[in-house]
């Protein structure tokens, strides 16, 4: 297990008090976490801490409801059933964990034990929530050590769908993850059922461990040469990501964690109209998701409303999630999530008269049918920021090679014991424009913590955004949740190697 930056970060609490003391501040412990360089003579950027006032002071303004919802979340070893066979995991009971649900402006308090053999967080994929509930270990918090105890507690702002999952190491690519579903007190989409639809890739306790794949991707191209290769993935294409499609060969693709062979099950009534929230939760693998013999309307995007828009399938990269609504035809139809680029899907059963299952195989038009992309949508106007001049641009550039896998952002691989080298300043109540810069061969599933921001141009409002190669995409927000949020590509395998860093809240 890596140390993480939970002990870089009391390191740096520690010497930041040195600093202080020495200089005589008053402003210990809170916005000092960047302190430490204090002695040398050019004064590098100080950040608003995790736990200081301006962090309070947001979460005091967000107008809650105050009632709570408690969930216990018991991170433990345990076995999943790919269709009879038996393989360990790590997962909160069931894979995926019970979803989570809550209406916006109520507080999630979420106790967290973990009882796995490792250090482990929870992160609230999506959430503009209170920066030291966010789950980063040596951002926001110390992991949470092998059978210690944490409890998140934060007022929820917005409704969506969103998702939870730890930020340490490659767990995520395990089974420790579930759907977050706040709920619109006034909800204006009418609908008659509503399905959570989880797509993953699998191969924890099938082809070993998400550790073993770190590793023997971190080894590069040479590991593979030495035929030792078991987990990377060569020749895997897709036009609609512009080329390399992922890095990692699994063996399942579940929805729901559910097999093909043992496939997920749906049911509904003709003519009913449901909204199905999909959530990529997967670590390497973007899914085209499709409903055989149904269009979708596509409704909203990481938790956000759209211009709704119609199609026969929707390109969801990791991370992401999208809410569609569809008119349930009479038979029996096949859920399928394509695994863009590496032939082979997800796949379940909707159901909603009498028939044949479909097989797992089956061809579906739908899916080389009109594919939406996020390029296609326009946030809804009521999610549409209010235009005004842009304060600060940033810039992240993405790099890094297969062969080498030195995954970067400008040009610096993310180091757990020195998180805030190279972090994206920014100071509250800026309007921030950031352009993410793809100068690699591959996509990338860009994500930003804290916020949701919106592609230039009247694009959609997002916290997790496909960069195709050589392609940057430009982004704003409204910097208005401070503290020390995480950016990263959301390929576990990516992020692990180094393409993360932080973007902080300077301090005034
Ligand atoms: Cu799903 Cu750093 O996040
Ligand atoms: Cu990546």
């Amino acid at each position: 297990m890596e140390p993480l930056i939970g002990r870089a970060l009391g390191q740096s609490r520690r010497a930041a008090n040195v600093s202080v003391t020495r200089r005589g501040f008053l402003t210990v412990g809170v916005g000092a976490v960047a302190a430490v360089a204090l002695t040398s003579c050019t004064s590098p950027p100080r950040y608003v801490s995790p736990t200081g006032a301006p962090v309070q002071q947001t979460e005091l303004a967000r107008a809650g409801t105050g009632r709570v919802t408690s969930v216990d979340l018991v991170a433990a070893p345990s076995q999943i059933d790919l269709a009879g066979t038996l393989a360990s995991t790590w997962s909160f009971g069931p894979v995926p964990a019970t979803t989570i649900r809550l209406t916006a402006g109520d507080t999630l308090r979420a106790n967290v034990r973990n009882r796995l053999p490792s250090d482990t967080s929870v992160h609230w994929h999506g959430l503009a929530l209170r920066n030291d509930m966010d789950g980063v270990p040596g951002a926001t918090q110390a992991p949470i050590g092998a059978g210690a105890d944490f409890r998140y507690e934060f007022v929820t702002e917005r409704p969506g769908t969103y998702w939870f999952h730890p930020h340490v190491g490659a767990q995520l690519d395990r089974g420790l993850f579930g759907a977050l579903i706040i709920d619109d007190p006034v909800e204006p989409l009418a609908y008659d059922e509503e399905w959570v639809v989880i797509l993953d890739d699998w191969m924890d306790g099938v082809t070993g461990t998400p550790d073993d794949v770190l590793e023997e991707l971190r080894g590069g191209m040479g590991g593979m040469m030495g035929g030792g290769a078991s987990h990377m993935m060569m020749g895997a294409r897709s036009d609609l990501l512009g080329g390399d499609a992922g890095d990692v060969s699994y063996p399942y693709f579940l929805i729901n964690g559910r097999p093909a062979a043992d496939p997920a099950a749906f049911s509904g009534a003709p003519g009913q109209r449901v909204r199905i929230r999909f959530i990529n939760a997967g670590s390497d693998t973007a899914f085209r998701v499709a409903l055989g013999g149904h269009r979708l309307t596509i409704t909203h995007t990481d938790g956000f409303p759209i211009s709704p828009v119609d199609g026969d399938a929707v390109l969801i990269g990791m991370g992401e999630r999208y809410d569609v609504l569809v008119t349930l035809g009479d038979g029996v139809f096949p859920l399928v999530g394509s695994a863009e680029g590496k032939d082979d899907r997800a796949f379940a059963i909707v159901r909603t008269g009498t028939g044949e299952a479909p097989l797992a195989s089956a061809t579906i038009p739908e899916l080389d049918g009109v594919v939406i992309t996020a390029e296609a949508l326009t946030a809804a106007e009521r999610v549409t920021l209010p235009a005004r001049g842009v304060d600060r641009e940033l810039t992240a550039t993405l790099s890094g090679s297969m062969m080498a896998y030195d995954w970067a952002i400008n040009g610096r691989r993310f180091d757990p014991a020195d998180p805030l080298a190279g972090a994206l300043g920014v100071r509250q109540g800026e309007r921030v424009k950031l352009r993410i810069q793809n100068t690699t061969q591959m996509w990338h599933p860009f994500h930003l913590h804290g916020h949701t921001y919106q592609h230039t141009g009247g694009g959609p409002r997002k916290d997790t955004s496909i960069v195709l190669p050589g392609q940057s995409l430009s982004v704003e927000f409204d910097a208005d949740n401070p503290g020390l949020w995480a950016a990263h590509c959301h390929n576990i395998y990516h992020a692990e190697a180094g393409m993360m860093t932080l973007l902080g809240y300077q301090t005034a």
